[in-house]
């Protein structure tokens, strides 16, 4: 079967968030994370560091709206876009600052919104600021199954990793990629679909210690970490921004031939950190 990773490989380039006080939020991301902020027309923000993008626009609750995939060039996006009619998933073009002309959103059988696109150059890759490309999304969901289905089926992610309840027999956590990376999206099982986190992707661990050094002097502290993760076998720290979302600092994220077999892990702390404790979803 044809997969993102084999045929068309995206990377995830940019998040659209929601936020109830988008200034302290474009402020954070401002001093924090080296981004450049632009006011658009229609009230939003477009944030812009070194390999990092978003879009912050004002709403009654503060969340992620979108996550969106570059597909490096538009021959890419069309075989994608046919990929996906024939497959039945319904698209919707939309327009983004950060994207070519041709990009579009489709939706998960949860709600969850994901664009595809060809970005406008390189965002921000030569903006001066701590190296931290944006990497991964993950989510908390109560249909494990049906997304890994459609992730999989419908979109052509690949299934890098699991993790299992050894006792239930029952499934997780997903990881999935998109790309030879190990994964550019991840599922948590839990009792709510909720956004878990998204990651920045750094060069080595003297970028996160220098990362952490930062997040210290403004007295913000770690609440999961540093460790390294048992699937990707990447070093990470996490942290919330002025919203309270979760954000990640990684390196050293394992590169995944397309050829190797998914991995099968314990639920257990081991597994999620293996330097110490874990953060375990319910
Ligand atoms: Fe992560």
């Amino acid at each position: 079967m044809q997969t993102l990773q084999t045929s068309t490989p995206a990377r995830l380039c940019y998040l659209h968030l929601a936020s109830k006080a988008p200034q302290q939020q474009v402020d954070f991301y401002r001093r924090l994370l080296d981004m450049d902020s632009q006011a658009q027309a229609d009230g939003s923000w477009l944030l812009q560091g070194p390999q990092r993008a978003m879009l912050v626009s004002p709403a009654d609750h503060s969340g992620l709206l979108a996550a969106a995939y570059d597909l490096g060039s538009p021959t890419s996006l069309s075989l994608l876009r046919a990929r996906l009619t024939e497959r039945g998933c319904a698209i919707d073009a939309i327009d983004s600052p950060l994207l070519e002309a041709g990009a579009f959103q489709i939706r998960d059988p949860q709600g969850r919104q994901t664009v595809f696109g060809v970005s406008r150059g390189t965002p921000g890759s030569l903006l001066p600021g701590m190296p931290g490309r944006l990497q991964h999304v993950v989510f908390q969901t109560t249909e494990l199954e049906a997304m890994i289905d459609f992730y999989v089926n419908t979109v052509g992610f690949t299934v890098s990793d699991t993790v299992v309840d050894q006792q239930s027999g029952q499934l997780t956590t997903c990881f999935l990629r998109s790309d030879d990376e190990h994964h550019s999206l991840a599922f948590f099982r839990g009792s709510k679909n909720e956004w878990d986190h998204h990651c920045y992707e750094t060069n080595e661990w003297n970028d996160i210690r220098d990362w952490g050094d930062r997040f210290a002097k403004e007295r913000i502290t770690l609440f999961f970490g540093p460790g390294r993760h048992g699937p990707g076998n990447n070093l990470f720290f996490m942290v919330v921004d002025a919203d309270r979302n979760r954000l990640e600092f990684s390196a050293e994220l394992e590169i995944t031939e397309a050829s190797r077999p998914a991995g099968v892990w314990p639920q257990e702390e081991y597994t999620l950190n293996s330097w110490g404790r874990a953060w375990i979803r319910s």
